[in-house]
């Protein structure tokens, strides 16, 4: 079956750091909605435009304009197999229309991370991203590198790490994101997974949480009599 797989988990969660680790073992697309509008941003698109000062403010970007993007990406052949949504949905109303943008595919995985409030504040003070390729530096124990190690291109802060952005960022998890647990826990494809251990294991426990909602799925149940 394919692995049509959710990520959920509030800002600095380690939803991009597992969600490429997935990709690379699973052979599926990663799909952050993230990546997607910053990459507009860059490119100075029309899209970008409209993303930037809501990203820069810590607040989301419409419903409307992220389920657009999302419909048009779940379309593509490359997600035949499954994909990684990292960062979708993030209010009720997005994953209503998920399930809607599925239907008749394979049932939805939903993983959510969970960190403390503290380790997450700490984490996003930490991070550094690559100015060009977008790679993230900080889950190790060690100092950030200066530079990317894939391209060599200049680490920075994100934007949206600065610390009152933070505060705004976690505020809308709770009020908008959070809900999302209600709408998905009672899915038999719905695991937990602590976030709040080292990123190893972080991964083999979300590939354990892969394997057990798979299985889930193909328990079907017998025939009465
Ligand atoms: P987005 O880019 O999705 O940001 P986010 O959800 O706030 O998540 P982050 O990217 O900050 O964190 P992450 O969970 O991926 O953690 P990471 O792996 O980097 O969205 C940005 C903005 O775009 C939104 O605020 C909004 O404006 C807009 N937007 C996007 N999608 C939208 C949507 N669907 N609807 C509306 N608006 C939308 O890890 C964080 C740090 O911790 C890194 O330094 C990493 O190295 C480190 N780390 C990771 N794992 C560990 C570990 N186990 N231990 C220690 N450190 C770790």
């Amino acid at each position: 079956m394919a692995l049509n797989l959710v990520m959920l988990g509030p800002p600095g969660a380690g939803k991009g750091t597992q969600a490429v680790r997935v990709e690379q073992e699973r052979g599926i697309p990663q799909i952050s909605t993230g990546d997607i509008l910053r990459e507009a941003v860059q490119a100075g698109t029309d899209l970008g435009r409209q993303a930037q000062a809501v990203m820069e403010r810590g607040e989301l970007v419409s419903d409307a304009l992220m389920v657009a993007i999302v419909r048009e990406r779940l379309a593509r052949d490359d997600t035949r197999d499954g994909f990684i949504l990292d960062g979708f949905p993030r209010t009720v109303a997005q994953a209503v229309a998920l399930d809607e943008i599925l239907a008749g595919r394979d049932p939805l995985i939903v993983v959510e991370l969970g960190v403390p409030d503290q380790a997450l504040v700490e984490r996003l003070s930490r991070r550094r991203v690559c100015r060009e390729c977008g790679a993230t530096y900080g889950a190790g124990a060690g100092a950030v590198p200066a530079a990317c190690t894939g391209c060599g291109a200049p680490l920075v802060a994100r934007k949206d790490d600065r610390e009152e952005v933070v505060q705004e960022r976690l505020r809308v998890y709770r009020e908008q994101t959070e809900p999302l647990v209600a709408f998905y826990q009672d899915r038999s494809t719905f695991r937990r997974v602590d976030g709040n251990q080292p990123a190893d294991a972080v991964r083999i426990a979300i590939g354990g949480a892969i394997d057990a909602a798979q299985a889930a799925v193909h328990v079907q149940p017998t025939p009465a009599g």
